[in-house]
């Protein structure tokens, strides 16, 4: 059976790791897979997660089945964090339902099915450019994509007037994917001011917000980067949240995620829970306990909770210092391009904005790998290899 198949192509993210791997290069840097690295290059365990998962496993009694939803902990502390005090108010009406689930992607992949159940081969609309994994995500659970315009890659700006004038053709019932902040691969976030009216938009017209919420914490802080997550949840009567705890805890081998439903009605929302529950069991029955355990604890727990920002202020402050000195530094170093932007956008990501000539001559002559879109992962910069990183690029950009 198996030879009818064809040999795929390794992904365009993770595979580009496992030829990092191999490379021999002494200088080569890994700029390129989506994962925090701190100044040694290294991707630890945070400490808090340290201390929480050992009161987990002190606690523990059972490896029995948890809940279908998932931890109990984890998924009230979930819907806090991400909602802060908007959870509690649509609480009262049952309007929202939080299921556990393995990653963010696994969250993108469920809802999309639960979607999909809603209004069969229904329209998601994606920005240009979106993280390379949403249109497969979306698509394997039946829905089908239209595009609206997001970066412009020669201003490094975002085309907010065009995006607006995209999704008023949008019709009702129509599914809008965003990313709630840190956007995947442009590191352009949308301002307040964007947000409540692309919320209004929504809401007039009728369409869903979908979204992605993989880097909470990562770009202006926990509560500045749930700003247009919270202004759908106030405006709009039904939105769909997938949020990963990947980053923010450190968790990403662990697979914690969770996706949040808001409906109009708390049958409505019990209704979607239902089929997402659906769509989990005949997957995978229920997602993992383990990182789920170790973000309740945390999440529920004052002395934790407060240990664990302070980790997570630092890792979001040390990517923010990066991108300053590597927009100071490539500025400093060539004249060619203004790098300036890098500064003024947030996340692990940028485009550097170079050809995909000069994306593989910084591979193969540097051993510094960055994706051939030229998403750089600024998270993967120290002060070990900075030097080394603005010295090449001004290179093959000048
Ligand atoms: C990335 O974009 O590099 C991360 O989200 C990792 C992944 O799964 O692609």
């Amino acid at each position: 059976m198996f030879d009818h198949l064809d040999l795929l192509p390794a992904d365009p993210i993770l595979g580009l790791s496992q030829v990092f791997a191999k490379d021999n290069c002494t200088d080569k840097v890994n700029l390129s897979v989506g994962v925090y690295q701190d100044d040694n290059g290294n991707t630890p365990v945070l400490d808090i997660v340290r201390r929480a998962q050992q009161i987990m496993l002190d606690e523990q009694t059972s490896k029995a089945y948890i809940a279908q939803a998932g931890d109990a902990g984890f998924l009230s502390g979930m819907s806090e964090l991400v909602l802060g005090p908007i959870a509690a108010l649509l609480a009262t009406d049952n309007r929202v339902a939080t299921v556990q689930t393995p990653g963010g992607c696994g969250a993108v992949r469920i809802a999309s099915e639960v979607l999909n159940k809603c209004n069969p081969g229904g329209k998601v609309w994606i920005s240009t450019p979106t993280w390379a994994n949403h249109q497969p995500l979306v698509t394997s659970a039946g829905l089908t994509i239209a595009e609206y315009p997001y970066y412009d890659r020669n201003t490094k700006t975002i085309l907010f007037d065009d995006m607006m004038a995209a999704l008023r053709q949008a019709s009702r019932g129509d599914v809008i994917l965003l990313h709630a902040c840190c956007h995947n691969p442009t590191g352009a976030d949308l301002s307040p001011s964007q947000w409540d009216s692309l919320a209004d938009l929504c809401k007039e017209n009728g369409l869903l917000p979908f979204i992605d919420f993989a880097y909470q914490g990562f770009g202006q802080g926990l509560q500045d980067d749930a700003y247009g997550v919270r202004k759908m949840a106030q405006k709009v009567e039904e939105l769909v949240i997938a949020a990963s705890c990947s980053k923010n805890f450190g968790l990403y081998r662990e697979r914690v995620g969770a996706m949040i439903f808001i409906g109009s009605t708390g049958t409505a929302t019990a209704a979607a829970k239902s089929h997402a529950l659906s769509e989990a069991r005949r997957s995978y029955t229920m997602a993992p306990y383990h990182g789920a355990g170790i973000v309740g604890y945390i999440l529920n727990n004052a002395e934790l909770r407060t240990d664990w920002e302070t980790e997570l202020a630092n890792m979001r402050g040390r990517i923010n210092g990066m991108r300053k000195r590597l927009c100071i530094g490539l500025n400093q170093a060539q004249s060619s391009t203004d790098f300036s932007f890098i500064g003024n956008q947030w996340g692990m990501f940028s485009f550097l904005g170079i050809t995909v000539e000069q994306v593989l001559e910084l591979r193969s002559k540097y051993g510094i790998y960055i994706l051939e879109s030229s998403r750089i992962n600024v998270a993967g910069i120290s002060d070990s290899n900075i030097d080394y990183v603005v010295e090449k690029i001004a290179q093959t950009v000048s």
